[in-house]
């Protein structure tokens, strides 16, 4: 057995029930609304975008409850002990709290379950934009390399909540969901090189979302140019760490997992690094239109580098490639839609279930795994899957996750109002302090937090309603059950969030 490899020794995640058809209802509604047709539209979201559903979290759910859930099957499937693990991090951009890790929520939810204390794990929190899961797995595997870690696993989990407001291009790109990976020395599913890591890092302002706002702001075309240029460069960085040609990379890998936004941004970023990655081999060029050729190989940015990159995603040879080597990684957020900093993962998970469906055996095939965050940040590394990789995955319990419950999986379709009211709902509200409804102690769900002395008439304050009655029946997972509201002399709990399992 060697003992100097390090990677994924299983991975699971978990989604929400509720899900919107994007194709029904939703597209009915809004090309009324934009005046476009529906014929159009629907092209749009299914072709020009890649989905066909999206995922919505119920009022219970948060990215907490997700992370929780995704944590707790990966250690009740392969029956890992608290005491064996020495670090749960978590990388998230839909964090719940301005100062308490998210992490140790999910801790404190897992010891609960298992009636048990583990106060040896630490428990950090990373943020960048959707690559903060990386960051945590990089620092992860580090850890055990290093033998700092002294227990024999680490676990990253990746969970976000995307959200656009209404009616805007980003409407159709949401989701939510979470992926647990559970890291080791010797791993069965996948050995990473966390020697090799290209990264590049730049000052954008593609997208963020402001401490004010539940929504990203986003400048859509432009975070695909700030995508494709940090990964570009991400890429360079990690063919001069690896003194690699770049036709070699090409040939001496077989997938490459993007980060999804939304599928067809995995044909973008395809185009990008295949284009680059082929432009040094005669043989791949032969292949290619001259014509088109000659374009990729001057130096362009922005809208006619993109013009030019679509055009390569045309070419039959093009298309071959990316089926063999892109297509698979994308196949499960169709159904799922952005789960921002897990959809990368989310797209090795699609991987291993599309090949399984096809009778692949992905045993020793290497993988290039391609992490981006906006704001902006990008990390190129390479792994490659060990015989074993079946048992490191369950495809049943992907099955069960992406079907609906009519189908005999769990998911259930909601409509449009039902979907836009939990767009808009809040857990909590402002509310005027001249409107007489001022309370104290612990009445929930209703209480004004912390009324400022004296009040203004025009004073606004924050009212902690808490989760509405779910959607769905909860049924044996980690719920929100409530926001603390108590400001008192021996607890004091005002925003504070209460999680309980649900049997
Ligand atoms: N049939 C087939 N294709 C159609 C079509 C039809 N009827 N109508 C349009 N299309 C095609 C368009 O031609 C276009 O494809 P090409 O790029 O090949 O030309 C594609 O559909 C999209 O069309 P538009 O550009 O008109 O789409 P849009 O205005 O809805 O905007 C978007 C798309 C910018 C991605 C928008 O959805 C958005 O802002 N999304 C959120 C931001 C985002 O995801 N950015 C990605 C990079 S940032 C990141 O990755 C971090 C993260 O997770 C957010």
């Amino acid at each position: 057995m060697k003992d100097d490899t390090v990677g994924i020794d299983s991975i699971s995640f978990h989604i929400p029930r509720l899900y919107v058809d994007l194709l029904g209802e939703f597209s009915e509604v809004r090309s009324q609304q934009s005046g476009e047709t529906l014929d159009k539209l629907r092209g749009k979201i299914q072709q020009g975008i890649g989905v066909e559903w999206m995922t919505i979290a119920d009022f219970h759910e948060d990215a907490v409850t997700m992370a929780a859930m995704a944590a707790w099957k990966l250690i009740e499937e392969h029956k890992i002990s608290l005491d064996d693990i020495g670090l749960i991090a978590v990388g998230t951009e839909t964090t719940v709290d301005q100062s308490k890790s998210l992490a140790a929520y999910v801790l404190g939810m897992l010891e609960r379950k298992r009636g048990t204390r583990a106060s040896h794990i630490g428990c950090p929190q990373f943020q960048f934009a959707c690559m903060g899961a990386t960051y945590a797995l990089e620092s992860a595997l580090a850890c055990l390399l290093s033998g700092t870690l002294a227990r024999k696993y680490a676990i990253v989990i990746a969970t976000d909540i995307a959200k656009y407001p209404l009616m805007t291009p980003g409407e159709y790109t949401q989701g939510a969901g979470a992926v647990a990976m559970l890291l080791t020395k010797n791993p069965r599913l996948l050995v990473i090189n966390p020697r090799v890591i290209g990264t590049a890092t730049r000052d954008e302002r593609d997208f963020f979302r402001p401490n004010f706002s539940k929504a990203a702001v986003v400048d859509g075309k432009y975070s695909i140019d700030v995508y494709l240029n940090t990964v570009e460069e991400a890429l360079n960085d990690y063919l001069k760490k690896a003194e690699l040609v770049p036709q070699d990379f090409y040939h001496n890998n077989n997938h490459f997992l993007f980060h999804v936004p939304f599928p067809r941004m995995g044909e973008y970023a395809a185009a990008r690094f295949f284009g680059r990655l082929w432009s040094h081999d005669d043989i791949l060029k032969g292949y290619l239109d001259p014509a088109l050729w000659s374009g990729i190989n001057s130096v362009l940015t922005g809208e006619k580098r993109r013009s030019i990159e679509r055009d390569l995603a045309k070419s039959p040879f093009f298309r071959d490639q990316f089926a063999l080597k892109v297509a698979p990684s994308l196949a499960l957020g169709r159904k799922i839609g952005n789960i921002y900093s897990g959809s990368l993962f989310l797209a090795l998970i699609s991987l291993l279930y599309e090949s399984e469906l096809a009778g692949h055996d992905v045993a020793q095939e290497s993988v290039v795994w391609t992490s981006y965050g906006s704001g902006a940040s990008a990390k190129v590394f390479t792994g490659r899957f060990t015989d074993r990789w079946r048992e490191g995955y369950s495809r049943q319990e992907v099955y069960q996750q992406i079907t609906p419950q009519a189908a005999g999986g769990r998911r259930l379709k909601v409509n449009l109002a039902t979907y836009e009211n939990l767009h808009e709902s809040s857990e909590t509200s402002l509310v005027r302090a001249d409107a007489g409804r001022v309370q104290t102690g612990p009445a929930f769900p209703s209480t004004i937090l912390a009324a400022q002395s004296p009040l203004k008439d025009t004073d606004f304050l924050v009212s902690l309603d808490g989760p509405q009655r779910s959607v769905g029946e909860k049924f044996q997972e980690f719920s929100l059950e409530r926001l603390g509201t108590e400001n008192s002399k021996n607890v004091v709990d005002v925003g504070y969030r209460y999680y309980e399992w649900v049997e």
